[in-house]
């Protein structure tokens, strides 16, 4: 069999160049391959999802309950497919495995970057890798927030009123930017087949070739190299080839890893559509995005409301908390490569308290995030006692700044007491060895 798909196809030469490629054996690395995997069964369900959804916002008759002649029950077709697809056989299931899958992308992406980001894999020559791996990270968020809008119920609605109110802040083209994005002024009836389109084609495409992109540019630069490596052997590929040994171990990861999904989304609910039911015009008071959108809200809970007037364009709270901020915050982590240009990363992965300015702006990082992520719930706060509506603000600020600046010389000085005990083994260590000498 084998030598008749040479004959024809030359799979030899595709078995020397990729299949023969060593891959480290360490349990960090499965973080990117979690990634990938949740991504594909995203697909997988997604395409299953798509045959039963059907993306209008046309009014149609509730088949669960037509109501009378005169007056009968319409709901949007979107939301209507929505809770045809949770009364099929697995319909609800499928729903649930797609969205939590969802999170656990976005989360597993967070955590495999955080390990990039640790142990100095993003410096020369894995930048590139670095930004395209920045564009997954926002490319997933984008597709996740379009997928939330889809079943269009009424929290959704309310979800896109806010994302229109955002986009139509950006001074002087917000309009124009905001009727060309959701198809017409909010709400009109072009918004589901419009999101329809950048859930299920623009953004998966995108996400697809980036990821292409990052696994091509992965296997041509070759993963960083463990620590163990270099005991093993100094500047050398240390790993177990993709063929045989790494496919199987990846093939049984990504079985265990989906088991585990679907038997958590088998207990776990999603959102549920039919207690916010079909839009309404007064829409859902005090929504909130899903947690890694949180720092976003964050930030426009605790900005003032203001608004200049500037060459004819307004520039507001919206615009510099949803959008000037977090331009900032994903413009910071683009530069990573460019703020760190130690140079001693081209084969193996550091230890991230060797590099303690970069250990600590990550914790510190981490905590703003955290922080700004609380400030999210800001009238939970207020309704629960925790802070009063004259002082919140302030309160939160403060601890916007105290909590990273407090994180970050906390890192420094665990990262030196470790060091300290560090040298003072290796100096006993050596000490014992010139004893024996
Ligand atoms: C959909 C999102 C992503 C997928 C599917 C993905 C997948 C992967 C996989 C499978 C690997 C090889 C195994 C590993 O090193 O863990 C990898 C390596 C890498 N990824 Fe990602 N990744 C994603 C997002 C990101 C993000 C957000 C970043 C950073 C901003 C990033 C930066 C890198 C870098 C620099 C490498 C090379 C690491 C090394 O050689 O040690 N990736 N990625």
């Amino acid at each position: 069999m084998n030598q008749w798909l040479d004959d024809r196809l030359h799979i030899s030469r595709l078995n020397d160049k990729f299949l023969r490629k060593a891959f480290p054996v360490h349990h960090s690395f499965f973080l990117g391959e979690i990634t990938l995997f949740s991504l594909i069964v995203l697909i997988i369900t997604g395409i299953l999802l798509a045959l039963a959804y059907e993306p209008s916002n046309s009014m149609v008759l509730n088949s669960f309950d037509p109501g009378t002649a005169d007056k009968p029950n319409m709901l949007p077709a979107a939301y209507h497919s929505a809770l045809k697809i949770n009364a099929m056989p697995f319909g609800d299931m499928l729903r649930r495995i797609h969205h939590w899958m969802a999170n656990i992308m976005i989360a597993a992406a967070v955590l495999h970057m955080m390990r990039i980001y640790f142990t100095g894999a993003f410096k020369k020559p894995r930048e590139i890798n670095w930004w395209i791996g920045m564009l997954l990270l926002i490319f997933a968020g984008l597709t996740a927030v379009t997928g939330y809008i889809l079943p269009y119920d009424n929290y959704a609605y309310s979800t896109v009123k806010v994302i229109y109110a955002i986009t139509a802040s950006v001074p002087w083209v917000g309009d124009w930017l905001a009727q060309a994005a959701f198809a017409g002024r909010f709400p009109g009836d072009g918004i589901i087949p419009r999101i329809y389109g950048y859930h299920i084609m623009l953004l998966p495409g995108i996400l697809l070739a980036l990821t292409g992109a990052h696994m091509l540019i992965m296997i041509k630069q070759k993963h960083t190299q463990p620590q163990y490596a270099k005991r093993l052997a100094y500047k050398k590929i240390v790993g177990v080839p993709l063929m045989t040994q790494q496919t199987p171990i990846m093939l049984l990861l990504a079985l265990l890893f989906t088991g585990l999904v679907v038997l958590f989304a088998a207990f776990i609910p999603v959102h549920p559509i039919e207690y916010f039911g079909p839009p309404s015009s007064s829409g859902v008071d005090n929504i909130k995005p899903d947690w890694y959108l949180l720092w976003v809200f964050g930030a426009l809970a605790i900005i003032p409301g203001f608004e200049w007037e500037v060459l004819g364009g307004v520039i507001n709270a919206e615009f510099v908390g949803a959008m000037v901020f977090p331009g900032i915050v994903i413009g910071a982590m683009f530069a990573v490569p460019m703020l760190d240009r130690s140079k001693d990363n081209q084969y193996y992965a550091e230890n991230p308290t060797n590099h303690p300015v970069r250990l600590a702006g990550g914790v510190a990082f981490m905590a703003m995030m955290i922080v700004m992520s609380v400030a999210g719930y800001k009238p939970e706060l207020i309704a629960g006692g925790l802070l009063t509506t004259q002082n919140a603000n302030t309160i939160l600020w403060i601890l916007t700044f105290l909590v990273p600046a407090i994180s970050y010389f906390a890192t420094i000085g665990i990262v030196r007491l470790i060091r300290a005990i560090r040298e003072a083994d290796e100096r006993d260590a050596l000490a014992h060895a010139h004893a024996d000498d």
